[in-house]
Order: structure tokens, then C-alpha cells, then sequence
């Protein structure tokens, strides 16, 4: 499975996805490639958020990701195209080159469990501890369940 998240700024959510993601598939005998990118292109070449590193690496996730934008040829090398709320999904969508390259986008908050008090997964870049905090906990949850959906396949 190739699988890439998709953020905004590429340096919060979307990286600690790709992490979280292969941290959990490590040793598997499935062959996952994992990636990130974000819509926007404020933040290009930089390493993630320190707010996210370190709240990352207190779950023993350390993140080395470098950000990039999302580009066509993405639509392309990826089966699945993960977006982490509304609008990134809808610029996604937009972007997509074709019918097809579209289907491969979701909402991360389809690997939610049942009973999810979010239906994406909301921005932390304006916010405190605790934003990063809940970012990681609805990362976890929806890993998990990408990787029951998807091992095997
Ligand atoms: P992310 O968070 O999309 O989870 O990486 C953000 C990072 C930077 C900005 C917005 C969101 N920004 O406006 O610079």
C-alpha cells in the first residue's frame, strides 16, 4: 500500500501521520510506502513544527519528515491520498487529474472508531498543548484502523 497524508502547512498533522503510520507497520510483512505533503507552500524544506516534535516524540514518534507540496505526479505514485479535513480534501479533489486519480482521496476521518467526537481532524497551529495532544490521539486511532483496512491488500 502506498499511502500519503495530506495537510495544510505539511509541518503539524500530516507528518505526524506518515510517522505514527510507519512506526505502527514497522516489521510487517505487507509493503507499505508512506509519505506526507501539504496544500500550501509556506513552509517547504522545513522539518516539522517543533510544538509537534516534541509532543510526537513523547509517544516515541520521532518526526524527520521535510515538507513539500502536493503535485500531480502524487496522484500517480499513491493508492491512497489521505486528507486530514474539508477543505484540504476539497482542493484535493480539485487538483486530482482525473476521475479516477479522485477516488483515491479520503478524509482521515473515515479510520476514525465509530463514536469519534471529530469528524476531521482539526488544525493545531493556533492552538495550545492540548491541540497537539488530541491531533495525536485521533492520528493513533485512525492508523490503527487504515492498517486493518488495508493489510493484506
Ligand atoms: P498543518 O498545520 O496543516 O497540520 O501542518 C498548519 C501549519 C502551518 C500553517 C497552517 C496549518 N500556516 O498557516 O502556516
Amino acid at each position: 500500500m502506498k499511502v500519503l497524508f495530506v495537510c495544510l502547512g505539511n509541518i503539524c498533522r500530516s507528518p505526524a501521520a506518515e510517522e505514527i503510520l510507519r512506526s505502527m507497520t514497522e516489521g510487517s510483512p505487507d509493503d507499505w510506502t508512506i509519505d506526507s505533503a501539504g496544500t500550501g507552500r509556506y513552509h517547504i524544506g522545513q522539518l516539522p513544527d517543533r510544538r509537534m516534535r516534541v509532543h510526537a516524540r513523547q509517544r516515541g514518534y520521532e518526526l524527520t519528515h521535510h515538507c513539500r507540496q502536493v503535485d500531480l505526479e502524487d496522484f500517480e505514485d499513491f493508492d491512497l491520498i489521505i486528507g486530514m479535513d474539508n477543505s484540504i480534501l476539497a482542493s484535493l479533489r480539485h487538483t486530482a487529474p482525473s476521475v479516477e486519480a479522485a477516488r483515491k482521496v479520503r478524509p482521515m476521518a473515515d479510520f476514525f472508531t465509530p463514536g469519534a467526537r471529530y469528524d476531521h481532524v482539526p488544525d493545531p497551529y493556533y492552538e495550545g498543548s492540548e491541540g497537539f495532544e488530541l491531533v495525536l490521539d485521533l492520528l493513533e486511532d485512525g492508523c490503527r484502523n487504515i492498517i486493518k483496512e488495508y493489510s493484506g491488500k
